[in-house]
């Protein structure tokens, strides 16, 4: 049975996973080893990329030496290695390791696509090691990525055949949050962030009021620039009471239902034209229970809902088992030691 093993640089996390493909559906996770830079960028307040690369550097050896220790050292057939969309000198990382661990191993390279990685991670299901694809027909789909980089909403045909059919003129859902975050003095990353001080909300002091950017264009475009804008004017309109904990919660909470309305307001309007069997939620902000609470609703208020298939939270965020996983589903491979060009700015096709 064939094993996998997938490499993510993308941004600031590294991760190494191997899988092995089963061949009748399912996938067995034999390990998984995952080093995050929180801890550097969080100084910074964000991810610098040659700081990034660098921990990907020293990071990449150790992790494959714990992903192999870990599933007992076996013959890979196949590397899997993200290829864009990222930061550039990060993805060079990832691909320069891959090609030359493919030649040590004599295995087949697998270039993955991100955005792709992030959808199948919410498609397949997760239970305990094993991961299956649905047993019933899950398309056609539409998938909501909302990521650190990426916000787009995706028609999905079948494994493959991809349409962006809205996105983020600017700012991506994950940035907004990050950015939002680092004007009220929390902490990075800023989603979770976010979320644990709305978690406390307790009711309106301050009578916050954000905009909804493009809710009602006519489109699934959306814009979340305009609201790290407008927390910023009204954290310096406040005086010393912004520094209050009233404050903060109630503008975590008020940044929240701003983004998660527009976000499953598009995505139910989305499923009305294009009647999707499924939903797919993924990407790093996917983690947040508050957005999958917010878009469940939303969806159960069309007549036939469509099914809601979300990433296991823990495996939302960037990691190695996306990669090995987008591997296993695709069909192409490239001989041990193929040049693969890094694409920062790849779009799904
Ligand atoms: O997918 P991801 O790990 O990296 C990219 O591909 O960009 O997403 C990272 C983003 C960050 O902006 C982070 O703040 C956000 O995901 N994030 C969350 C949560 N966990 C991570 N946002 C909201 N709620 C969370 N629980
Ligand atoms: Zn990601």
């Amino acid at each position: 049975m064939r094993k996998i093993l997938g490499i993510e640089t993308s941004c600031d996390e590294t991760g190494i996973s191997i899988i092995q493909d089963n061949q009748d559906g399912t996938y067995l996770l034999l390990s998984h080893a995952l080093a995050s830079q929180t801890e550097i960028h969080k100084e910074y307040g964000g991810v610098y990329p040659m700081m990034a690369k660098r921990a990907h550097i020293e990071n990449l050896p150790l992790m494959l030496k714990r992903a192999l220790e870990k599933a007992g050292n076996p013959k890979i057939d196949a590397i899997a290695v993200t290829y864009g969309p990222g930061l550039s000198p990060c993805l060079w990382t990832g691909i320069n390791f891959a090609t030359e661990l493919s030649k040590e191993c004599d295995a087949n390279l697998i270039p993955i696509d991100h955005i792709e990685a992030h959808i199948l991670m919410g498609l397949i299901e997760h239970s305990e090691n094993t991961f299956s694809l649905p047993k019933e027909d899950p398309f056609p789909a539409l998938a909501v990525i909302v990521s650190g980089g990426h916000t787009q909403i995706i028609l999905m045909k079948a494994i493959g055949s991809y349409q962006v059919i809205g996105e983020t003129v600017d700012d991506a859902a994950g940035e907004a949050l990050d950015k939002t975050a680092r004007i009220l003095g929390l902490e990075y990353p800023g989603g979770p962030a976010i979320y644990r001080e709305a978690q406390l909300y307790e009711g309106p002091v301050y009578d916050i009021e954000l905009p909804r950017p493009m809710l009602h264009s006519d489109n699934y475009d959306l814009s979340f620039s305009g609201l790290k804008t407008a927390v910023l004017y009204d954290h310096k309109k406040r005086g010393e009471e912004r520094d209050s904990k009233e404050y903060i919660r109630e503008m975590a909470h008020e940044i929240q239902s701003s983004m998660f309305e527009t976000l499953t307001k598009k995505t139910v309007r989305a499923s009305k034209e294009h009647n999707p069997k499924t939903i797919i939620l993924g990407g790093g902000v996917s983690a947040n229970q508050t957005l999958r609470e917010t878009l469940e609703d939303g969806l159960n208020e069309l007549s036939d809902p469509p099914q809601l298939l979300v990433t296991d939270p823990e495996m939302a965020t960037d990691n190695g088992i996306m990669a090995a996983i987008a591997g296993a589903l695709k069909k192409e491979s490239l001989p041990p030691g193929s040049a693969i060009e890094a694409d920062p700015n790849l779009r799904l096709q």
